[in-house]
């Protein structure tokens, strides 16, 4: 009997849509993992006070890719040119695997990222992507 109620939650996480609403409050948790690169700073409001090894990332949802105040490798600037805005479904992917995003955004397999890190869990980049909305400034 255990089993097949284990199997019919199984079944129920499984039959969940592939980008349901992240949860921000675990997202600030495990934005933990994001922290020693990238900070969070409003002008003098620093929201999480991180790392300068990346860009801030305030007010990334719905912001055009690579647009923050930072020295962007060439590749993620030439996505910046086609004008690409940060969705949930483009910044999961990203995370998942900065390198690979950019190879197929560019077509270019000699693509480069200068971030290194990578975000496995989908579920994770989903709550990442609600708290930092929940940061953002409504548009
Ligand atoms: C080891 C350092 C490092 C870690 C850890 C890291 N990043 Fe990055 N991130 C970078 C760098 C460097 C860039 C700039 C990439 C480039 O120029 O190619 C970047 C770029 C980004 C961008 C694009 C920003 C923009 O302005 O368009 C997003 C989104 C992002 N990171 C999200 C995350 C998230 C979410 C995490 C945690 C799960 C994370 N990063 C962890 C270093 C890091």
């Amino acid at each position: 009997m255990k089993f097949a109620a284990i199997a019919a939650v199984t079944t129920a996480l499984l039959a969940a849509p592939a980008f349901a609403e992240g949860d921000a409050e675990a997202g600030e948790k495990t934005f933990k993992k994001c922290k020693s690169c990238h900070m969070i700073v409003d002008g003098d409001n620093a929201i999480v006070k991180g790392g300068k090894t990346g860009p801030n990332l305030f007010g990334l949802p719905g912001q055009v890719v690579a647009a923050a105040d930072f020295k962007y490798g060439n590749s993620i600037m030439e996505v910046n040119e086609t004008g690409l805005v940060w969705d949930e479904a483009e910044f999961i992917e990203y995370v998942a695997n900065p390198k690979d995003w950019l190879k197929a955004k560019l077509d270019d397999p000699k693509a480069k990222s200068k971030m290194s890190f990578k975000l496995k869990k989908a579920e994770d980049a989903a709550d990442i992507w609600a708290y930092l909305v929940s940061v953002s400034p409504e548009s």
